[in-house]
Parts: C-alpha cells; structure tokens; sequence
C-alpha cells in the first residue's frame, strides 16, 4: 500500500469507528432483516436498518420511506434512470450532461438502443454545465433530466439549485448522480426539486457495497431486477445490514471541520503547484469545486508517466485519463471542458480526505517539482529555453 494516498475520488479508507459500527451486524447480529421471518433476531436487524434509513434520509431533507438502498452509486444511477424510464412505456427524451459518470452515460447511451432519445449537454472551459444550452435542449417530450452534483474528475459543483428550478417549472423530474457531493457539498432534495438522488458511502470513509437511491414519494419506479420484495419491491435481495449501519454512520462523522482540513489541503497543493511549477493549467475551479478534488495539467508530459513516478515514492494519485483502464484515450471530460487531447493526456487527478495531512502534501509537492522537471527534461516537446 502507498505511503500517501491521494486517490480517494477512487475510493476511501474504511473509517474504523464505522468499521467498529459495522462489527457486531457483522459478525453477532447477523440475521436479515427482511421482517417475515419474525423472530428477535430478524427484528432487531429490521429495526437497525430502518434506523439506518431515517438517518441517511434525514442528511438531505427526504423521508425514510423515499430511500432505497441498493449495492453502491452504480447501482442506484441504473435503478433511477432504467426503473423511472421503465415506467414510462412511451418514446421518451432525456437532457444530461457530457461529463456524467459511465454509470450514468453508459446507462443512458445503451437505452437509445430501445429508442431513448438523447441529448448530452456541454459544458463550459471549468466543467460547469452551460445553462441557456441546458434550457434550450428541454422538450415537451423531455421526460428527464439527470444532472451530477460534483464532477468525478475535476470536482465542479454543478448549480443544481438553479438547474432543480428550470425543470420544476416545466414539470421534468431531476435525477442528480450525488456519489461526489453527499457529505461534502449542500445536498437538500427538497430546496433542489430532486425527484431521483444517487449516494454511496465508500467515498467518505464508508463502506464499498453500500449505496442508496432516493426516491421522490411521487415518482413512479419499476424495479430492475426481479426476486423477493425487499427495499419497496424495488430492489430485491438480502439487504446488506452492516454496509447500511456504516452508510449511516459515516454520514454522521462528517464534520464541517473535516470539510475545512480537506479544502485546505486542495487549496495548499494549487497555491504551490500553480506559483512553483510552470506550465500547469487548473481543470475546474478552485472556488466552485469541491473540497476534495483538484486536476491540474502538466504541459509536455504525460500524466501516467508522473503518476508511476509518484508511485514508486510511495505516493498514489490518479491521471485524468482513462490509459489505465482503458486503449490509450484522454478523459471524455477534459475533452468536452475544450481541452486538447495532449492537456488532457498530461492531467492528475489530485484527491483528498480528511486522513491526509499537510506533512503529507509538502512531500508530494516536493516529489512532484522533482518529476515533473526531470520528466520534462526528457520531453522532446518541452520549450528547450526555459526546461
Ligand atoms: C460520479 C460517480 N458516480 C457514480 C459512481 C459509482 O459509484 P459506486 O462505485 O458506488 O458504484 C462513481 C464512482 O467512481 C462516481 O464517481
């Protein structure tokens, strides 16, 4: 394991007081509690889901019965958008942005094959989603609308208040993919006009494997997948009791002074990024981001070959291109920002918790000078003048 781990918009460590929350449902209490069976055992583990609900439903303004848990954001961008559309049974029209997650594009990109039509609004050169075009692109057949809160790669909070308003007024139920926002940025479905709302927990420090949908009381769903009648008959199968205790519980350990740490950190590792290094570009918006994301490029150098560098002192970032995962493509997401393929290819992906320190920082900053010089050194495209 990396000595600094900065990569958690991948993923998060368990917080152990959520882990110590989880251990007896995990290892005592573990009968289901799906409520037919009756006994104690099934009871009380009915109960503690329930009260996991409340709790989860309470952080963003819903009710109990408005939250569906389900296996993580994934899921829940896929119950939202294939369930609501599954309900419809007509030629529908969808609005949402180019720079959703796959869950939520790859979901939307296979139903034009059924007939969805689709329209992927722009976004602006800091990745915030262009409102008159957004306007424009609404239809009298336009059915729904799913807009993310925070971006994945480069942190922008989309103004989802104001995007909530535009589609209350003409009556199109909003979908919002909140994997990024929940616990980190205001998240209120009511103040919001949210019909569908994706969360996970295995963001901030809960468990993977845990995730919820909320469902407006009004919203029609059909399920996605068929078996018992768990979850309001929407999401079938054993419900996963201690990921759900640690879901609520991890919502309940986020602090605003949590929330400071880590946008200090963003901050300290821009201000000195952006005076010491030259030739970077700032993906996003520092004052419209979210507190724990940052993307910056490195002109001339590629972002895998700074991120394997990193790696071998011990110290995990991500690149903002998918080379890893997938043929050698630069991020959808810088590209539709405008960014040139080769800004794209040279961008990291910086990403902070409330675990990291400013000790911790300082040494990457110093890491990063270093690699970024010598990798540019080696860079036929760097200006020779200035290398
Ligand atoms: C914006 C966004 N939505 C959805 C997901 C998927 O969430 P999960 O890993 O819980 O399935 C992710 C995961 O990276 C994400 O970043």
């Amino acid at each position: 394991m990396n000595e600094i781990y900065l990569d958690n918009a991948t993923t998060t460590q368990l917080d152990p007081w959520v882990a110590e929350e989880m251990r007896p449902w995990l290892l005592e209490k573990y009968a289901a509690p799906t409520g037919h069976f009756g006994h104690q055992a099934s009871l009380e583990a009915k109960e503690k889901l329930e009260q996991a609900r409340a709790a989860i439903a309470e952080s963003i303004n819903a009710q109990p019965e408005e939250i569906i848990f389900t296996s993580g954001g994934t899921e829940a961008n896929n119950l939202a958008i294939q369930g609501y559309l599954k309900s419809l049974k007509k030629p529908v029209h969808v609005v949402t942005t180019a720079i959703e997650h796959e869950s939520v594009l790859n979901t939307l990109r296979a139903l034009q094959k059924d007939g969805v039509e689709l329209t992927e609004v722009g976004v602006d050169q800091d990745g915030f989603i262009k409102l008159e075009k957004f306007n424009a692109a609404l239809r009298p057949e336009t059915v729904l609308c799913s807009v993310q809160l925070v971006n994945q790669e480069v942190g922008t909070i989309q103004p989802l208040a104001q995007i909530g308003r535009i589609c209350a007024k003409k009556g199109i139920p909003l979908h919002t993919d909140a994997v990024h926002g929940w616990g980190m940025v205001g998240l209120d479905v009511k103040k919001m006009n949210l019909a569908l709302t994706s969360l996970t927990a295995h963001k901030i420090h809960g468990p993977k494997g845990i995730g919820a949908l909320y469902k407006r009381k009004d919203v029609k769903l059909s399920p996605i997948m068929y078996g018992g009648y768990n979850e309001f008959e929407l999401r079938p199968g054993t419900e996963n009791l201690p990921g759900a205790t640690g879901m609520a519980k991890v919502i309940e350990m986020m602090k605003p002074e949590h929330i400071e740490h880590i946008d200090k950190l963003r901050r300290m590792m821009w201000d000195a990024i952006g005076s010491q290094i030259p030739w970077v570009h700032l993906n996003g918006s520092v004052d419209r981001g979210a507190p724990h994301i940052l993307n910056v490029t490195f002109d001339y150098i590629e972002g895998e070959s700074i991120l394997l560098r990193l790696d071998m002192q011990g110290i995990a970032v991500a690149t903002g291109s998918a080379c890893f995962s997938k043929a050698l493509e630069a991020s959808y997401v810088l590209l539709a920002m405008g960014r040139p393929h080769e800004q794209a290819h040279g961008s990291m992906r910086f990403s902070f918790s409330r675990f990291n320190t400013t000790e911790e920082i300082a040494k990457t900053l110093n890491a990063l000078k270093e690699i970024v010089s010598d990798l540019r050194k080696l860079s036929p495209l760097t200006p020779r003048k200035e290398a």
